[in-house]
Protein backbone atom coordinates (compact mmCIF):
# COMPACT_ATOMS: atom_id res chain seq x y z
CA UNK A 1 0.00 0.00 0.00
CA UNK A 2 1.13 3.30 -1.25
CA UNK A 3 1.45 6.96 0.25
CA UNK A 4 1.39 5.97 4.58
CA UNK A 5 2.17 2.74 5.79
CA UNK A 6 -1.70 1.30 7.01
CA UNK A 7 0.25 0.11 10.42
CA UNK A 8 1.44 3.56 11.34
CA UNK A 9 -2.23 5.12 10.71
CA UNK A 10 -4.38 3.14 11.95
CA UNK A 11 -5.18 2.72 15.31
CA UNK A 12 -4.02 -0.19 17.50
CA UNK A 13 -7.43 -1.83 18.17
CA UNK A 14 -8.36 -1.74 14.94
CA UNK A 15 -6.83 -2.07 11.04
CA UNK A 16 -4.64 -5.05 11.22
CA UNK A 17 -6.97 -7.90 10.62
CA UNK A 18 -8.64 -5.67 7.60
CA UNK A 19 -5.33 -4.82 6.57
CA UNK A 20 -4.69 -8.31 5.55
CA UNK A 21 -7.80 -8.61 3.96
CA UNK A 22 -8.09 -5.40 1.72
CA UNK A 23 -4.61 -6.18 0.70
CA UNK A 24 -5.53 -9.70 -0.29
CA UNK A 25 -8.80 -8.34 -2.21
CA UNK A 26 -6.83 -5.91 -3.57
CA UNK A 27 -4.43 -8.72 -5.69
CA UNK A 28 -7.49 -9.93 -6.67
CA UNK A 29 -9.72 -7.76 -7.95
CA UNK A 30 -6.51 -6.07 -9.82
CA UNK A 31 -7.57 -9.28 -12.28
CA UNK A 32 -10.71 -7.51 -12.67
CA UNK A 33 -11.54 -7.10 -16.30
CA UNK A 34 -11.12 -3.12 -18.29
CA UNK A 35 -11.49 -1.59 -21.36
CA UNK A 36 -7.63 -2.10 -23.09
CA UNK A 37 -6.45 -2.99 -19.91
CA UNK A 38 -6.08 0.26 -18.58
CA UNK A 39 -7.11 -0.46 -15.12
CA UNK A 40 -8.26 2.99 -14.24
CA UNK A 41 -9.64 2.39 -10.40
CA UNK A 42 -8.30 3.18 -7.28
CA UNK A 43 -9.68 2.59 -3.39
CA UNK A 44 -8.86 4.30 -0.57
CA UNK A 45 -8.85 3.31 2.65
CA UNK A 46 -10.00 5.97 5.18
CA UNK A 47 -8.02 6.13 8.09
CA UNK A 48 -7.51 9.63 9.00
CA UNK A 49 -9.58 11.86 10.60
CA UNK A 50 -10.95 13.84 7.63
CA UNK A 51 -11.51 10.93 5.29
CA UNK A 52 -13.15 8.73 7.99
CA UNK A 53 -15.56 12.03 9.28
CA UNK A 54 -16.41 12.99 5.70
CA UNK A 55 -17.12 8.85 4.69
CA UNK A 56 -19.10 8.80 7.77
CA UNK A 57 -21.12 11.94 6.72
CA UNK A 58 -21.32 10.47 3.06
CA UNK A 59 -23.46 7.43 4.68
CA UNK A 60 -25.15 9.61 6.64
CA UNK A 61 -23.74 8.48 9.93
CA UNK A 62 -23.72 10.20 12.85
CA UNK A 63 -20.13 11.51 13.55
CA UNK A 64 -18.95 11.65 16.68
CA UNK A 65 -16.78 14.56 18.49
CA UNK A 66 -14.41 13.01 20.36
CA UNK A 67 -10.77 14.47 20.01
CA UNK A 68 -10.34 16.38 16.66
CA UNK A 69 -7.92 13.95 14.27
CA UNK A 70 -8.91 10.90 16.02
CA UNK A 71 -10.92 9.67 13.11
CA UNK A 72 -13.66 8.19 15.24
CA UNK A 73 -16.89 8.26 13.99
CA UNK A 74 -20.28 5.79 15.42
CA UNK A 75 -18.51 3.22 13.50
CA UNK A 76 -15.51 2.73 15.06
CA UNK A 77 -15.47 -1.13 14.90
CA UNK A 78 -16.08 -0.35 11.08
CA UNK A 79 -14.21 0.29 7.94
CA UNK A 80 -14.41 2.79 5.39
CA UNK A 81 -13.44 2.48 1.95
CA UNK A 82 -13.31 4.78 -1.18
CA UNK A 83 -13.89 3.43 -4.74
CA UNK A 84 -12.19 5.76 -7.08
CA UNK A 85 -11.42 6.53 -11.09
CA UNK A 86 -7.42 7.27 -11.08
CA UNK A 87 -8.04 10.00 -14.37
CA UNK A 88 -4.61 9.34 -15.11
CA UNK A 89 -5.36 6.15 -16.19
CA UNK A 90 -8.57 6.30 -17.72
CA UNK A 91 -8.77 6.32 -21.59
CA UNK A 92 -10.39 9.33 -23.16
CA UNK A 93 -10.27 9.20 -27.11
CA UNK A 94 -13.72 8.70 -27.55
CA UNK A 95 -17.05 10.01 -25.58
CA UNK A 96 -18.24 6.26 -24.81
CA UNK A 97 -14.81 5.50 -22.98
CA UNK A 98 -16.39 7.47 -19.73
CA UNK A 99 -18.89 4.88 -19.49
CA UNK A 100 -16.80 2.35 -20.05
CA UNK A 101 -14.17 3.43 -17.12
CA UNK A 102 -16.92 3.37 -14.57
CA UNK A 103 -17.91 0.30 -16.01
CA UNK A 104 -14.06 -1.37 -15.14
CA UNK A 105 -14.17 0.65 -11.60
CA UNK A 106 -17.31 -1.01 -10.93
CA UNK A 107 -16.13 -4.37 -11.76
CA UNK A 108 -13.21 -3.92 -9.68
CA UNK A 109 -15.33 -2.90 -6.88
CA UNK A 110 -17.75 -5.70 -6.96
CA UNK A 111 -14.46 -8.15 -6.96
CA UNK A 112 -12.83 -6.14 -4.23
CA UNK A 113 -16.20 -6.02 -2.14
CA UNK A 114 -16.59 -9.48 -3.03
CA UNK A 115 -13.33 -10.94 -2.09
CA UNK A 116 -13.10 -8.60 1.18
CA UNK A 117 -16.84 -10.63 2.00
CA UNK A 118 -15.67 -14.19 1.66
CA UNK A 119 -12.79 -12.72 4.46
CA UNK A 120 -15.50 -11.98 7.07
CA UNK A 121 -15.62 -8.09 6.21
CA UNK A 122 -19.04 -7.40 4.03
CA UNK A 123 -19.90 -4.25 3.23
CA UNK A 124 -22.93 -2.98 4.85
CA UNK A 125 -23.54 0.43 3.48
CA UNK A 126 -22.87 2.07 0.01
CA UNK A 127 -22.80 5.59 -0.82
CA UNK A 128 -22.23 6.90 -4.35
CA UNK A 129 -20.56 10.83 -4.39
CA UNK A 130 -22.45 13.16 -6.16
CA UNK A 131 -19.46 14.29 -8.80
CA UNK A 132 -19.62 18.02 -7.47
CA UNK A 133 -21.73 18.01 -4.45
CA UNK A 134 -21.69 21.68 -3.14
CA UNK A 135 -22.42 21.16 0.67
CA UNK A 136 -19.30 18.82 0.18
CA UNK A 137 -16.94 21.26 -1.75
CA UNK A 138 -14.05 22.14 0.51
CA UNK A 139 -12.65 26.07 0.54
CA UNK A 140 -10.06 25.35 -1.59
CA UNK A 141 -12.37 24.32 -4.31
CA UNK A 142 -10.93 21.01 -5.23
CA UNK A 143 -14.17 18.89 -5.10
CA UNK A 144 -12.27 15.31 -4.67
CA UNK A 145 -10.15 16.98 -1.33
CA UNK A 146 -13.01 15.52 0.49
CA UNK A 147 -11.23 12.98 1.91
CA UNK A 148 -8.35 14.77 3.43
CA UNK A 149 -4.81 15.74 1.94
CA UNK A 150 -4.03 12.27 1.27
CA UNK A 151 -6.60 11.86 -1.48
CA UNK A 152 -4.33 11.75 -4.79
CA UNK A 153 -5.16 14.60 -7.35
CA UNK A 154 -6.19 12.41 -10.12
CA UNK A 155 -8.79 10.17 -8.31
CA UNK A 156 -12.46 11.28 -8.87
CA UNK A 157 -14.05 9.54 -5.94
CA UNK A 158 -17.29 7.47 -6.59
CA UNK A 159 -18.57 5.37 -3.68
CA UNK A 160 -17.92 5.17 -0.05
CA UNK A 161 -18.64 1.91 1.99
CA UNK A 162 -18.93 1.04 4.93
CA UNK A 163 -18.33 -2.30 5.96
CA UNK A 164 -17.86 -4.45 9.39
CA UNK A 165 -16.39 -7.60 10.73
CA UNK A 166 -18.46 -10.66 10.63
CA UNK A 167 -17.92 -14.48 11.78
CA UNK A 168 -19.60 -15.26 8.61
CA UNK A 169 -17.29 -15.83 5.38
CA UNK A 170 -16.84 -16.99 2.07
CA UNK A 171 -14.46 -19.26 -0.33
CA UNK A 172 -12.05 -17.33 -0.86
CA UNK A 173 -9.88 -19.70 -2.29
CA UNK A 174 -12.85 -20.62 -5.19
CA UNK A 175 -13.24 -16.86 -6.05
CA UNK A 176 -9.62 -16.47 -6.47
CA UNK A 177 -9.56 -19.54 -9.19
CA UNK A 178 -12.07 -17.89 -10.82
CA UNK A 179 -10.54 -14.92 -11.21
CA UNK A 180 -7.30 -16.54 -12.28
CA UNK A 181 -9.41 -18.72 -14.57
CA UNK A 182 -11.59 -15.39 -16.42
CA UNK A 183 -9.41 -14.16 -19.32
CA UNK A 184 -11.05 -12.08 -22.88
CA UNK A 185 -10.75 -14.97 -25.50
CA UNK A 186 -10.52 -13.57 -28.69
CA UNK A 187 -9.82 -16.80 -30.27
CA UNK A 188 -13.35 -19.26 -31.96
CA UNK A 189 -15.64 -20.66 -29.87
CA UNK A 190 -16.90 -24.25 -30.21
CA UNK A 191 -20.49 -24.00 -32.71
CA UNK A 192 -22.23 -26.53 -29.97
CA UNK A 193 -25.35 -24.56 -28.46
CA UNK A 194 -25.14 -23.28 -24.54
CA UNK A 195 -27.30 -25.19 -23.09
CA UNK A 196 -30.57 -22.58 -22.11
CA UNK A 197 -30.63 -23.71 -18.58
CA UNK A 198 -26.94 -22.38 -18.37
CA UNK A 199 -27.89 -19.21 -19.97
CA UNK A 200 -31.77 -19.08 -17.60
CA UNK A 201 -29.32 -19.40 -14.61
CA UNK A 202 -26.76 -16.49 -16.09
CA UNK A 203 -29.49 -13.89 -16.50
CA UNK A 204 -30.64 -14.33 -13.28
CA UNK A 205 -29.75 -11.89 -10.61
CA UNK A 206 -27.70 -13.09 -7.99
CA UNK A 207 -28.11 -12.06 -4.58
CA UNK A 208 -24.57 -11.21 -3.60
CA UNK A 209 -22.40 -9.39 -0.46
CA UNK A 210 -20.83 -7.09 -2.25
CA UNK A 211 -23.88 -4.05 -2.07
CA UNK A 212 -21.98 -2.54 -5.59
CA UNK A 213 -24.50 -4.34 -7.94
CA UNK A 214 -28.04 -3.72 -5.82
CA UNK A 215 -28.22 -1.86 -2.47
CA UNK A 216 -31.36 -1.93 -0.34
CA UNK A 217 -32.31 1.74 -1.78
CA UNK A 218 -31.41 0.75 -5.16
CA UNK A 219 -34.48 0.01 -7.61
CA UNK A 220 -32.68 0.00 -11.09
CA UNK A 221 -31.75 -3.02 -12.63
CA UNK A 222 -29.75 -4.24 -14.97
CA UNK A 223 -31.37 -6.77 -18.07
CA UNK A 224 -28.82 -9.77 -19.45
CA UNK A 225 -30.38 -10.62 -23.01
CA UNK A 226 -28.67 -13.32 -24.56
CA UNK A 227 -28.80 -13.52 -28.46
CA UNK A 228 -28.47 -17.22 -29.47
CA UNK A 229 -30.96 -16.83 -32.58
CA UNK A 230 -29.40 -17.42 -35.98
CA UNK A 231 -31.20 -13.89 -37.39
CA UNK A 232 -30.33 -12.17 -34.12
CA UNK A 233 -26.32 -13.33 -34.42
CA UNK A 234 -26.48 -12.59 -37.58
CA UNK A 235 -27.63 -8.72 -37.35
CA UNK A 236 -24.65 -8.62 -34.40
CA UNK A 237 -22.70 -10.05 -37.08
CA UNK A 238 -24.03 -7.25 -39.60
CA UNK A 239 -23.02 -4.42 -37.58
CA UNK A 240 -19.73 -5.66 -36.33
CA UNK A 241 -19.26 -5.85 -40.24
CA UNK A 242 -20.67 -2.79 -41.20
CA UNK A 243 -19.69 -0.57 -38.67
CA UNK A 244 -16.30 -2.55 -36.90
CA UNK A 245 -13.63 -0.64 -39.01
CA UNK A 246 -14.90 2.70 -37.04
CA UNK A 247 -12.31 2.28 -34.47
CA UNK A 248 -9.66 1.39 -36.74
CA UNK A 249 -10.43 4.53 -38.92
CA UNK A 250 -10.55 6.94 -35.88
CA UNK A 251 -7.49 8.38 -35.75
CA UNK A 252 -7.55 9.62 -32.45
CA UNK A 253 -9.55 6.26 -30.56
CA UNK A 254 -7.09 3.94 -32.70
CA UNK A 255 -3.45 5.49 -31.56
CA UNK A 256 -4.83 5.37 -28.05
CA UNK A 257 -5.74 1.45 -28.89
CA UNK A 258 -2.37 1.32 -30.32
CA UNK A 259 -0.23 2.98 -27.31
CA UNK A 260 -1.98 -0.03 -25.19
CA UNK A 261 -0.34 -2.87 -27.72
CA UNK A 262 2.54 -4.18 -26.48
CA UNK A 263 5.79 -5.36 -28.18
CA UNK A 264 6.04 -8.52 -26.51
CA UNK A 265 5.73 -10.72 -23.10
CA UNK A 266 8.18 -9.01 -21.66
CA UNK A 267 7.42 -5.25 -22.79
CA UNK A 268 3.81 -6.22 -21.65
CA UNK A 269 5.11 -7.11 -18.25
CA UNK A 270 7.18 -4.24 -17.73
CA UNK A 271 4.41 -2.00 -18.23
CA UNK A 272 1.81 -4.07 -16.70
CA UNK A 273 -1.13 -3.21 -18.58
CA UNK A 274 -2.35 -3.19 -21.98
CA UNK A 275 -1.96 -6.61 -24.33
CA UNK A 276 0.31 -8.00 -27.06
CA UNK A 277 -0.56 -9.29 -30.24
CA UNK A 278 -0.86 -12.71 -29.23
CA UNK A 279 -3.39 -11.85 -26.64
CA UNK A 280 -5.47 -10.10 -29.34
CA UNK A 281 -5.67 -12.35 -32.21
CA UNK A 282 -3.78 -15.86 -30.73
CA UNK A 283 -1.04 -17.45 -31.25
CA UNK A 284 0.77 -15.64 -34.19
CA UNK A 285 3.79 -17.30 -36.62
CA UNK A 286 7.04 -14.74 -36.27
CA UNK A 287 6.39 -13.38 -39.28
CA UNK A 288 2.72 -13.31 -39.16
CA UNK A 289 3.31 -11.38 -35.86
CA UNK A 290 6.50 -8.35 -37.74
CA UNK A 291 3.29 -8.15 -40.31
CA UNK A 292 0.77 -7.53 -38.21
CA UNK A 293 2.82 -5.13 -36.11
CA UNK A 294 3.67 -2.92 -39.09
CA UNK A 295 -0.35 -3.11 -40.11
CA UNK A 296 -1.79 -1.81 -37.16
CA UNK A 297 0.96 0.90 -36.89
CA UNK A 298 -1.51 3.88 -36.70
CA UNK A 299 0.52 5.46 -39.65
CA UNK A 300 0.37 2.24 -41.61
CA UNK A 301 -3.44 2.15 -40.63
CA UNK A 302 -3.63 5.55 -42.03
CA UNK A 303 -2.25 4.52 -45.17
CA UNK A 304 -4.01 0.86 -44.98
CA UNK A 305 -7.44 2.66 -44.71
CA UNK A 306 -7.64 4.10 -47.90
CA UNK A 307 -7.34 0.80 -48.95
CA UNK A 308 -10.44 -0.66 -46.89
CA UNK A 309 -7.88 -2.31 -44.47
CA UNK A 310 -10.29 -1.39 -41.31
CA UNK A 311 -13.20 -2.86 -43.27
CA UNK A 312 -11.40 -6.07 -44.09
CA UNK A 313 -10.68 -6.50 -39.75
CA UNK A 314 -14.46 -5.77 -39.21
CA UNK A 315 -15.38 -8.16 -41.59
CA UNK A 316 -13.45 -10.79 -39.90
CA UNK A 317 -14.36 -9.81 -36.61
CA UNK A 318 -17.83 -9.97 -37.77
CA UNK A 319 -17.59 -13.66 -38.97
CA UNK A 320 -16.05 -14.33 -35.58
CA UNK A 321 -19.14 -13.40 -34.13
CA UNK A 322 -21.61 -15.04 -36.49
CA UNK A 323 -19.87 -18.64 -35.86
CA UNK A 324 -20.14 -18.09 -32.04
CA UNK A 325 -22.73 -19.77 -30.37
CA UNK A 326 -24.30 -16.95 -28.60
CA UNK A 327 -23.66 -13.25 -27.92
CA UNK A 328 -24.69 -11.49 -24.52
CA UNK A 329 -25.99 -7.99 -23.66
CA UNK A 330 -26.14 -6.11 -21.40
CA UNK A 331 -28.78 -3.38 -20.97
CA UNK A 332 -29.74 -0.66 -18.47
CA UNK A 333 -33.42 -0.16 -17.79
CA UNK A 334 -32.83 3.72 -17.98
CA UNK A 335 -32.31 5.59 -21.38
CA UNK A 336 -30.00 7.92 -19.08
CA UNK A 337 -28.11 6.03 -16.87
CA UNK A 338 -26.13 8.24 -14.01
CA UNK A 339 -22.47 7.93 -12.72
CA UNK A 340 -24.54 5.00 -10.01
CA UNK A 341 -26.16 3.01 -12.50
CA UNK A 342 -22.95 2.82 -14.69
CA UNK A 343 -20.89 1.72 -12.00
CA UNK A 344 -23.57 -0.43 -10.29
CA UNK A 345 -24.23 -1.91 -14.42
CA UNK A 346 -19.91 -2.76 -13.84
CA UNK A 347 -20.10 -4.52 -10.71
CA UNK A 348 -23.21 -6.97 -12.31
CA UNK A 349 -20.84 -7.67 -15.59
CA UNK A 350 -18.04 -8.66 -12.99
CA UNK A 351 -20.59 -10.79 -11.32
CA UNK A 352 -21.58 -12.02 -14.92
CA UNK A 353 -18.43 -12.56 -15.83
CA UNK A 354 -17.50 -14.92 -13.15
CA UNK A 355 -20.23 -16.84 -13.35
CA UNK A 356 -20.14 -17.52 -16.69
CA UNK A 357 -16.51 -18.32 -16.05
CA UNK A 358 -17.91 -21.15 -13.50
CA UNK A 359 -20.29 -22.47 -16.22
CA UNK A 360 -17.00 -22.84 -18.09
CA UNK A 361 -17.89 -20.05 -21.03
CA UNK A 362 -15.68 -17.68 -22.16
CA UNK A 363 -16.26 -14.00 -23.47
CA UNK A 364 -15.14 -11.95 -26.10
CA UNK A 365 -16.88 -8.16 -25.86
CA UNK A 366 -17.73 -6.06 -29.42
CA UNK A 367 -17.77 -2.69 -27.58
CA UNK A 368 -17.31 -0.69 -31.35
CA UNK A 369 -21.20 -1.63 -31.62
CA UNK A 370 -21.74 0.39 -28.17
CA UNK A 371 -18.95 2.95 -29.08
CA UNK A 372 -21.50 4.97 -31.24
CA UNK A 373 -25.06 6.29 -30.80
CA UNK A 374 -26.44 5.18 -33.96
CA UNK A 375 -24.95 2.07 -33.72
CA UNK A 376 -25.79 1.57 -30.41
CA UNK A 377 -29.69 2.51 -31.55
CA UNK A 378 -29.77 0.02 -34.60
CA UNK A 379 -28.65 -2.47 -32.27
CA UNK A 380 -31.34 -2.26 -29.35
CA UNK A 381 -33.73 -1.72 -32.54
CA UNK A 382 -32.50 -4.57 -34.62
CA UNK A 383 -32.37 -7.02 -31.32
CA UNK A 384 -35.40 -5.60 -29.15
CA UNK A 385 -33.33 -4.85 -26.48
CA UNK A 386 -35.14 -3.23 -23.42
CA UNK A 387 -33.26 -0.22 -22.36
CA UNK A 388 -29.67 0.84 -23.19
CA UNK A 389 -27.23 -1.92 -24.05
CA UNK A 390 -23.82 -1.06 -22.07
CA UNK A 391 -21.80 -4.70 -22.84
CA UNK A 392 -22.29 -6.49 -25.25
CA UNK A 393 -19.95 -9.43 -26.51
CA UNK A 394 -19.44 -12.90 -28.08
CA UNK A 395 -20.17 -16.08 -25.25
CA UNK A 396 -19.28 -19.72 -26.04
CA UNK A 397 -16.95 -22.76 -25.40
CA UNK A 398 -12.94 -21.84 -26.05
CA UNK A 399 -11.29 -23.47 -28.41
CA UNK A 400 -7.71 -22.51 -27.65
CA UNK A 401 -6.71 -20.96 -24.66
CA UNK A 402 -5.24 -17.31 -24.14
CA UNK A 403 -2.35 -16.39 -22.32
CA UNK A 404 -3.31 -14.02 -19.43
CA UNK A 405 -2.76 -10.68 -19.60
CA UNK A 406 -0.37 -8.52 -17.05
CA UNK A 407 -1.28 -6.52 -14.09
CA UNK A 408 0.06 -3.44 -12.55
CA UNK A 409 0.73 -4.35 -8.52
CA UNK A 410 -2.38 -4.14 -6.83
CA UNK A 411 -0.73 -1.92 -4.23
CA UNK A 412 -0.70 0.71 -6.94
CA UNK A 413 -4.40 1.41 -6.86
CA UNK A 414 -4.46 1.10 -2.77
CA UNK A 415 -3.88 4.31 -0.67
CA UNK A 416 -4.25 5.12 2.66
CA UNK A 417 -6.25 8.37 3.07
C1 LIG B 1 -16.13 -2.30 -20.48
C2 LIG B 1 -15.20 -3.21 -21.22
C3 LIG B 1 -15.16 -3.16 -22.60
C4 LIG B 1 -14.32 -4.01 -23.32
N1 LIG B 1 -14.33 -3.97 -24.69
C5 LIG B 1 -13.52 -4.81 -25.38
C6 LIG B 1 -13.56 -4.84 -26.81
O1 LIG B 1 -14.28 -4.09 -27.45
N2 LIG B 1 -12.74 -5.71 -27.47
C7 LIG B 1 -11.93 -6.57 -26.80
O2 LIG B 1 -11.22 -7.34 -27.45
N3 LIG B 1 -11.87 -6.57 -25.44
C8 LIG B 1 -12.66 -5.73 -24.73
N4 LIG B 1 -12.65 -5.76 -23.36
C9 LIG B 1 -11.80 -6.74 -22.65
C10 LIG B 1 -10.54 -6.08 -22.14
O3 LIG B 1 -9.68 -5.73 -23.20
C11 LIG B 1 -9.87 -7.05 -21.16
O4 LIG B 1 -10.69 -7.16 -20.04
C12 LIG B 1 -8.49 -6.57 -20.72
O5 LIG B 1 -7.61 -6.54 -21.80
C13 LIG B 1 -7.93 -7.50 -19.65
O6 LIG B 1 -7.82 -8.81 -20.14
P1 LIG B 1 -8.57 -10.03 -19.45
O7 LIG B 1 -10.05 -9.78 -19.55
O8 LIG B 1 -8.15 -11.22 -20.26
O9 LIG B 1 -8.13 -10.09 -18.02
C14 LIG B 1 -13.48 -4.92 -22.63
C15 LIG B 1 -13.52 -4.96 -21.23
C16 LIG B 1 -14.37 -4.11 -20.52
C17 LIG B 1 -14.41 -4.15 -19.02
Amino acid sequence: MTSTSPSQSAPANRGVAFEDALQVAAEAAAYSPSSHNCQPWGVGWAIGAVARHAAAKLLGESVGHTAAGSGHTAQDDGEYLVLALDRERQLTALPSHEAEMLISCGAYGEVLLRSLATQGWPADRVRFVDPAPAAHRPKDGNTDRIFGGRWPDAWMPLCVVSLRHSDTSGDLAELSETLHARHTNRGPYRPDRIDPAVLARLSTSRPGPSLLRAGPEYDRTVIVRHVVADAERAAVADLVSRHGGRDFSHRLAWRETHSFIRHDEADAEAHGDGFTLGQLFGPLSPPRRFGMRIALAPRTMRILRHGGYHRILARQLAAMVRRSPAAVALCFDDETPDAEAVVRGGAVLADYWLEATRAGLVLHPVSVILQHDDVRAELEQRLGLPGRAFFVSRLGRAVTTFPPSHRLAASRALRVV
